[in-house]
């Protein structure tokens, strides 16, 4: 049972799946316990995640240690169809999901990957957790708990816990050091300028490039914009984000300045109309606006939509849209995560970690079976800690360790000058 865009494409997913499994050691080694020791045997997994390679191999993690999992996107332009292929076919998961997949459509596929009444929840952008909350309620009460995979999420999710909505435990998986240090940073940094330059082939070197929101995402696409050769700019709403920005070498200035002199703009900020028609109407002729925050609202669509005259598509994931006065504004993958639209989301070395996370809470919540209270928790430090020092082994990297003295001096008051 599946809805996909087409089973043929398996062989091509598969591939790229393998591949994607040899960066990823640390899931691997989960993988090989879990076979053994079956930690999730037969629980009942719902699953709302950007359908990648990584992901595949996620699940294969959890169906090896016993789960029961169903498939749905996270994202209505995400999915990487011959992998939701792969893993229906070659794996027999059900998968609900096809890239370019209407809105209706995309709620209709989270509605399908529920109806088998999830033990577990998986979420990118807490979606499915809003739609078993909001229209499914009836299913609540036989869910043990729930991991929350991207800041966009956790925040939905807190805002839930605040007005008492949230009816069972998640883990904010985000939060985790091993995810968002790496997977946010090091992973959207990356992913957004190859998904920028796959989508448009124009040279950074040289260029002026804006980076909206500095956070673990807005950092990292920052740091690789300037490794490219671009002058990066900030802006931010936030003194100590913009201070930190301005000691890590770039021009911080309001987006309104920016934005008459950028030939791109890229936004990671979780927030609304970030990008808004003031800034259309003083951007730059042939400027590119991008998006890599979780929701397509950051850049205000129906603005861009209101000052343009005519819209062109001069290449797949490009939109032009030409202005009353002549200037060109480029809209990449429509306005959605230009990394997973344009490009394949984050390499898989990153999601290793990020997916490592998730696995050991799956299993950690299989085994404390809905004892944990209603309400967002972080992941235990000795989970996090224990993805760091799998993924260090895995890179065949050791570390010193305390003495026995360091230890106790570095817990004791006593001593001093
Ligand atoms: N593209 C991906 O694959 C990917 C990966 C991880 C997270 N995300 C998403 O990216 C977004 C950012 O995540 P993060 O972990 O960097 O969050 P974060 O909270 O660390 O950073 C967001 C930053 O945006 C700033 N901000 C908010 N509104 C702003 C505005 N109007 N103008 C300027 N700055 C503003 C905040 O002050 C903050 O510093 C979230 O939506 C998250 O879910 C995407």
């Amino acid at each position: 049972m599946h809805r996909i865009k087409d089973p043929a494409l398996a062989p091509h997913g598969e591939r790229r799946i393998g591949w994607a499994l040899a960066e990823m050691p640390v899931l691997r080694g989960l993988g090989e316990r879990f076979a053994r020791e079956k930690p999730l045997a037969g629980v009942r997994v719902s699953a709302c995640l950007h359908v990648t390679a990584e992901t595949a191999n996620l699940v294969r993690t959890l169906q090896a240690g016993g789960a029961a999992v169903r498939l749905c996107a996270s994202n209505p332009l995400s999915t990487q169809d011959d992998v939701a292929a792969a893993l229906a076919v070659n794996s027999g998961v059900p998968v609900f999901a096809s890239r370019g997949e209407s809105i209706e459509q995309y709620y209709a596929d989270i509605d399908l990957a529920l109806d088998h009444g999830p033990q577990l929840t998986l979420d990118d952008g807490a979606d499915l957790v809003g739609r078993l909350h909001a229209a499914r309620s009836d299913l609540l009460p036989g869910v043990l708990g729930g991991m929350e995979e991207t800041t966009t999420g956790v925040m939905r999710l807190r805002a839930m816990a605040r007005d008492g909505a949230l009816r069972y435990a998640v883990i904010a998986v985000n939060d985790a050091a091993s995810k968002h240090l790496f997977d946010n940073r090091y992973g959207t940094g990356q992913s957004t300028i190859d998904g920028i330059v796959r989508a448009t082939n124009i040279l950074l070197a040289g260029r002026a490039f804006t980076v909206v929101g500095y956070g673990w995402c807005g950092r990292g696409i920052a740091m690789r914009a300037r490794g490219m050769g671009a002058s990066v700019i900030v802006a931010e709403v936030d003194a100590l984000r913009a201070l930190e920005a301005v000691m890590d070498g770039y021009r911080v200035m309001p987006l309104i300045e920016a934005a008459r002199i950028s030939d791109f703009i890229v936004t990671a900020t979780g927030d609304r109309n970030v990008v808004g028609a003031p800034h259309l109407q003083i951007a730059k002729d042939g400027c590119v606006l991008a998006n890599s925050g979780h929701f397509n609202v950051e850049i205000d669509l129906a603005a861009l939509e209101a000052l343009a005259v005519s819209k062109s598509r001069p290449r797949e994931n490009v939109e032009e849209y030409r202005l009353r006065d002549g200037r060109r504004l480029c809209l990449l993958a429509e306005g959605r995560l230009v990394n997973l639209a344009a490009a394949e989301g984050h390499p898989s070395a990153v999601m290793d970690m990020s997916f490592a996370n998730q696995a050991l809470c799956a299993e950690l919540l299989a085994q404390r079976r809905g004892a944990l209270a209603s309400g967002v928790h972080g992941v235990p430090p000795e989970i996090d800690r224990e993805v760091a020092r799998l993924k260090l082994a895995a890179l065949g990297i050791a570390i010193d360790t305390l003495t026995a003295e360091q230890r106790a001096y570095l817990a004791s008051w006593r001593e001093g000058t």
